[in-house]
């Protein structure tokens, strides 16, 4: 039915979602600005500035260009801190074999993150050859919820959008998905993920048959 899946990295490979809450919930704070778990699913899976923008929209005053990206260079180096230290053992449970079942039924695989550090944690994983391609920051100008990023992995696997499943934790993701005509399979809750066509609670639940 479908010739290929495509994955969201952060979240639904690896749980550096918990990461990016981390470093996004230290530089909001600092900045007097309050952050929660359900405000952060607006953030997930926007990139680096959209995400901060969204932090700071929260707070009473505007800052410049340049304090905005210092903000965003201080979050990035948390983050980095964060991430420096994993290794193969932080795949999620069930990512691996959903990466295994996938190739091991005759279709390609997929990666499309809007993280500029998504390379980093795939060679910390040690999954980078697991992927036939992979589209990150440096290959789109519109970060999720626009639809870019799974039209150019699809794209660049020569196929069309219709023959390949999106698989995604966020609601920009999700979107994401959707608008470029695939079929999403949400990993979280389906209170939270609400256009997805399927939501399973974990990659455990992931059934390629199912879809
Ligand atoms: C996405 C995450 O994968 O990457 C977001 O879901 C994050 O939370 C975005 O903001 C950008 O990541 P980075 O590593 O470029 O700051
Ligand atoms: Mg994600």
């Amino acid at each position: 039915k479908y010739q290929a899946v495509i994955f969201d990295l952060d979240g639904v490979i690896t749980d550096t979602a918990h990461y990016h809450y981390l470093a996004w919930k230290r530089l909001a704070e600092s900045q007097g600005i309050p952050f929660d778990e359900a405000f952060n699913e607006e953030l997930k899976g926007v990139d680096r500035m959209g995400s901060l923008a969204l932090i700071l929209a929260r707070g009473s005053r505007s800052y410049t260009q340049e304090e905005k990206l210092a903000l965003a260079d201080a979050k990035n180096r948390h983050y980095q801190e964060l991430i420096a230290t994993m290794t193969p053992q932080d795949l999620l449970p069930g990512a691996l074999e959903a990466l295994e079942a996938v190739r091991a039924a005759g279709l390609k695989t997929g990666l499309a993150s809007v993280s500029k550090n998504a390379f980093t944690v795939l060679d910390r994983l040690g999954i980078r050859e697991r992927f036939d391609t992979v589209v990150d920051a440096a290959r789109i100008a519109n970060s999720k919820p626009h639809p870019e990023i799974f039209l150019t992995a699809a794209a660049q696997l020569g196929l069309a959008p219709r023959d390949c499943l999106g698989v995604e934790d966020a609601v920009a993701g999700v979107a994401s998905i959707k608008d470029a005509g695939m079929v999403a399979v949400g990993v979280g809750s389906p209170e939270v993920l609400r256009r997805a066509d399927y939501v399973i609670p974990s990659m455990r639940e992931f059934r390629l048959g199912d879809y």
